[in-house]
């Protein structure tokens, strides 16, 4: 039972919590997504009212990059073989064995994303807006998933199958309220924008500590004013 319970203590707030650092880390890096975003809440939840996270398709790939660009884990789905077992394509496992995704380097593969190093905030907004008219993307897989919630193997981030994250609607959640309270309300910067932001720990990609995110209230426009503009 306490095996359990922390196992699950661990994942739901550390997951969440690392997933939120880096986020806001990336609005400090990218500060031409802020004014964008800022539209989209203002359009969406104008006078403060509860926003309406669905229809925020920006802000949803926003996070999806994030989440692409720094998995707070290299691997995903660990399976453990329980009798031998052959995939498809050949590959043999033992009993016994362990298998896994390796996430981190499939999120970070050129034949899987157009510029796969650089921090691209909208590209799976663009995608999503392409398939709608039928057409394709270059900038993501072909087929990949439509949003941050998705389980997909080309979207392994919340695991597969029966055991996938029960908890992915919360945390996204949780995380898009963030991001909106924070665009709403903050401006923010990294004190020192070359600062390293993680170290590995086994497989895990964790924050560090020394690094420092400076917020600033935001002069609040008026809602009148927002409503006119
Ligand atoms: C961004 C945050 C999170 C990420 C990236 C994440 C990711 C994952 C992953 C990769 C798994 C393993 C799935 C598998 O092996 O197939 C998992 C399992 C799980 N997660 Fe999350 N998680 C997050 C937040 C949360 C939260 C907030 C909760 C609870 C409120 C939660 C509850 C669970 C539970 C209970 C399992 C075990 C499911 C099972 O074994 O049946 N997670 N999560």
């Amino acid at each position: 039972m306490v095996g359990e319970i922390i196992a699950v203590w661990f994942g739901s707030v550390h997951q969440l919590a690392m997933t939120a650092t880096y986020a806001i880390e990336d609005l400090c890096l990218h500060e031409e997504y802020v004014h964008p975003l800022r539209e989209e809440i203002n359009r969406i939840a104008p006078e403060g009212l509860c926003p309406e996270l669905a229809a925020m398709p920006l802000l949803d790939s926003f996070l999806r990059e994030t989440v692409r660009c720094t998995n707070s884990d290299a691997i995903t789905v660990r399976r453990k073989a329980l009798t031998p077992f052959t995939f498809s394509d050949g590959v043999r496992v033992d009993q016994g064995d362990w298998v896994c995704i390796p996430q981190r380097a499939m999120m970070r593969d050129p034949a899987r994303y157009s510029h796969a190093q650089q921090f691209d905030g909208f590209r799976f907004a663009r995608a999503n807006k392409l398939l709608a008219l039928n057409e394709g993307c270059a900038d993501v897989p072909e087929g990949a998933p439509l949003q941050l919630t998705d389980v997909d193997v080309d979207w392994p981030i919340w695991g597969l199958g029966n055991t996938a994250c029960p908890g992915r609607f919360y945390a996204t959640t949780v995380l898009k309220l963030m991001m909106v309270c924070i665009l709403q309300g903050w401006e923010c910067r990294l004190a020192d924008p070359r600062a390293l932001r993680w170290r590995t720990w086994r497989s895990s990609v964790v924050p560090r500590t020394g690094t420092v995110v400076v917020f600033q209230r935001r002069q609040m426009e008026s809602p009148t004013l927002v409503r006119r503009a």
